[in-house]
């Protein structure tokens, strides 16, 4: 039986499942067993790389524990015929439902008004405190309108709001009629979002794509949502943004160098962090895992992989 690396801690009964079909190493020491394995299921922090296809030359599936892969050098993998999966679908709904918590907890600055509470500065109900801003009839623009962006749009239509989105390929007549959901282009996006979300892959194109000439071109008091990838953001230039009073305010899961948080971010009471948690939910991260295994045990047992990403070889040689 091939070798499966694992560089996640797996639920037993996961692990059993892969017993079945191979001989399971890590996450304990998983680098040490590369030189064996057939599979391997990184978590988006581990970068699989031409270094680590050359220390693993029977490797024939990576089964990414998330659907994000720019942790994984794919033309380095398919190069060398190596197929690559990940976790569409089963986190969405997780995704875009703390994406609206971001929007809404940055829009009404409840982390800064809790903070207050605890420190003992509520004195009652005053009539100017702790003022934010309103979502109901603002201009949502959604970068990015794939699974998470729709279902972003969907729940924001329901606070009354307005979709505009910028996609390389816009959605079917049909989808857009759906959500309600305007195509314009990335400067249009810009210029008239009120809360702009981003929602697009992380790749060598989307790269800073929010710079200091995007932040310019947005609505003055506008607000940045990022639950996509940190690379999608200039922190630098963002920071300076909400500095000048440019941008409102800011709501990030995600990091240029997670887990590191730029220090002019973590300096500013306008912006909201989180510690890249959009997917976090119990029964989410249950539905990843599994369909992570379920890859392994696809392409194991000979059959093509259930999720692979756009370009993967789906063979099963
Ligand atoms: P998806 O369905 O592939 O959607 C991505 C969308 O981005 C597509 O509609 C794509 O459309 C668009 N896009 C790609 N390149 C673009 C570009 N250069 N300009 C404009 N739009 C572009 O992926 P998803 O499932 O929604 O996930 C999106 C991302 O969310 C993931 O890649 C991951 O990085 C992130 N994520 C984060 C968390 C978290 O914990 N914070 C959780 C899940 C996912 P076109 O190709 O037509 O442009
Ligand atoms: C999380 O960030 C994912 O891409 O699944």
């Amino acid at each position: 039986m091939g070798v499966i690396v694992t560089t996640l801690a797996l639920p037993e009964a996961l692990r059993e499942r892969l017993g079945r079909v191979g001989d399971l190493r890590g996450p304990d020491r998983w680098g040490d067993h590369l030189a064996s394995a057939e599979a391997i299921i990184p978590l988006l922090t581990v970068r699989v790389d031409a270094a680590l296809l050359e220390r693993a030359p029977d490797l024939r599936l990576v089964a990414n524990a998330a659907v994000g892969y720019d942790n994984v050098d794919t033309e380095a993998c398919f190069r060398r015929g190596v197929m690559v999966t990940n976790t569409p679908d089963v986190l969405t709904a997780a995704t875009a439902d703390l994406t609206i918590a971001l929007m809404l907890a940055t829009v009404r600055r409840l982390p800064q008004a809790e903070r207050s509470l605890r420190e003992g500065r509520f004195h009652g109900w005053g009539f100017w405190d702790y003022l934010g801003g309103d979502l109901e009839g603002r201009t949502l623009g959604i970068f990015g309108m794939g699974r998470i962006g729709r279902a972003v749009a969907r729940r924001a239509r329901g606070f009354g709001m307005r979709i505009r989105y910028t996609s390389r390929t816009p959605m079917a007549a049909e989808l857009e009629a759906d959500l309600d959901a305007e195509h314009v282009d990335r400067e249009v996006l810009f210029e008239t979002s009120d809360v702009l979300s981003l929602h697009a892959p992380g790749t060598p194109e989307t790269r800073h794509v929010i710079n200091r000439a995007a932040l310019e071109r947005m609505k003055r008091g506008s607000y940045l949502i990022n639950t996509a990838r940190g690379t999608l953001v200039d922190e630098a230039a963002l920071a300076g943004a909400i500095r000048s009073g440019h941008i409102a305010g800011a709501g990030l899961d995600v990091y240029e160098r997670e887990p590191i948080v730029h220090p002019e971010l973590l300096a500013l009471d306008q912006v909201v962090l989180l510690p890249h948690i959009g997917s976090a939910t119990h029964r989410t991260r249950g539905r990843m895992a599994e369909l992570a295994v379920e890859n392994v045990e696809a392409v194991l047992t000979g059959r093509a992989p259930v999720t692979p990403v756009p370009g993967s070889p789906r063979g099963a040689g």
